[in-house]
């Protein structure tokens, strides 16, 4: 099994990113951490138990920061809704979020564990900067980062730049310096994979599991007669089935101020960086492979 850690803003398709998390068997999801993201931190650290407790699963929660770095906080509710996982009405009796912040959490969790933890953060990384900053120590006990944020094309906050990263320029500038191995799963192949209308239709009638989201993803503010990006499901994806995703070695670089800020610069001609990497980016994927492993994936989760 592939033991990790979720740092996450559901947020729809983060969601179903811990749907998958939670109920994958090759997957031990240790901890879940929220961030401000989609929605404010408040709604993400709800979400993130809602989800926890409509499998039952035994997985605590954190919650975490408020707002970046530096930047001032903007959230998605214009595509994630007022509540951040709308459509579905989820158990109202949460378990308690842990008595101690995201970054005492992640602290803790990482040094305890016996194993090293791969981290799947899946909002903006201001956690992730603030544990690196705080406890440079755990760097030792992870084994590898994977990403979901990031495009070396086109953003979808600005022509330059992806949401999560966009959020927090600064956080995703010292993740990247921080020497520790980066698998950026970005909009290069997130918007490439989408969840197309006959699987959501599927889903709705599958199982329990299904029809919670199917009813979350059909309120998907982005959504195109394609289907729906499921940007942060590609990172657990990656994790099981990594020869369906093609990636690159390069250094990325992260724009903090100016009309790129939150654009990841990847020196892909090695010119920059004199051939040095600090990043495998994702930048191909079989979307039918995609499709298909969600679609199984929801259908062994038992009622
Ligand atoms: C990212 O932004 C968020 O809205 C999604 O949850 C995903 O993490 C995509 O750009
Ligand atoms: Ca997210």
């Amino acid at each position: 099994t592939i033991k990790i850690i979720m740092d996450t803003d559901p947020g729809i398709d983060d969601a179903a990113a811990l749907t998958m998390a939670i109920n994958d068997p090759q997957i031990d999801l240790a901890l879940v951490t929220s961030v401000a993201g989609n929605v404010t931190v408040d709604k993400t650290t709800k979400n993130a138990q809602k989800i926890v407790r409509f499998f039952n699963a035994d997985v605590p929660v954190a919650a975490g920061a408020q707002q970046p770095l530096i930047k001032e906080f903007e959230d998605a509710a214009r595509i994630h809704g007022e509540s951040g996982m709308p459509g579905y009405d989820f158990p109202e009796d949460l378990p308690k979020p842990l008595d101690m912040t995201a970054v005492e959490a992640l602290h803790k969790y990482i040094m305890e564990s016996d194993e090293n933890i791969t981290l799947v953060p899946t909002g903006s990384y201001t956690n992730i900067a603030l544990l690196f900053s705080e406890y440079p120590e755990v760097k030792t006990k992870i084994d590898r980062i994977v990403a979901m944020g990031g495009s070396l094309g086109m953003g979808n906050m600005t022509s330059a730049a992806e949401f999560n990263v966009f959020t927090d320029p600064d956080a995703a500038k010292i993740m990247y310096q921080s020497g520790v191995p980066i698998v950026m799963i970005g909009l290069d192949i997130t918007m490439k994979a989408l969840l197309t209308p006959e699987s959501l239709t599927k889903l709705e009638h599958m199982n329990e599991a299904g029809k919670m989201l199917h009813d979350i993803i059909s309120n998907d503010g982005d959504k195109s007669e394609a289907g729906s990006a499921m940007h942060d499901v590609n990172t657990i994806f990656y994790l099981l089935h990594p020869e369906a995703i093609t990636t690159k070695d390069m250094w990325i670089d992260v724009i903090t101020d100016g009309p790129a800020i939150g654009e990841t610069v990847g020196d892909i001609r090695g010119a920059y960086h004199d051939g040095k990497t600090n990043a495998k980016v994702a930048v191909d994927i079989d979307a039918a492979a995609f499709n298909k492993w969600f679609l199984e994936e929801v259908s062994q989760i038992k009622d």
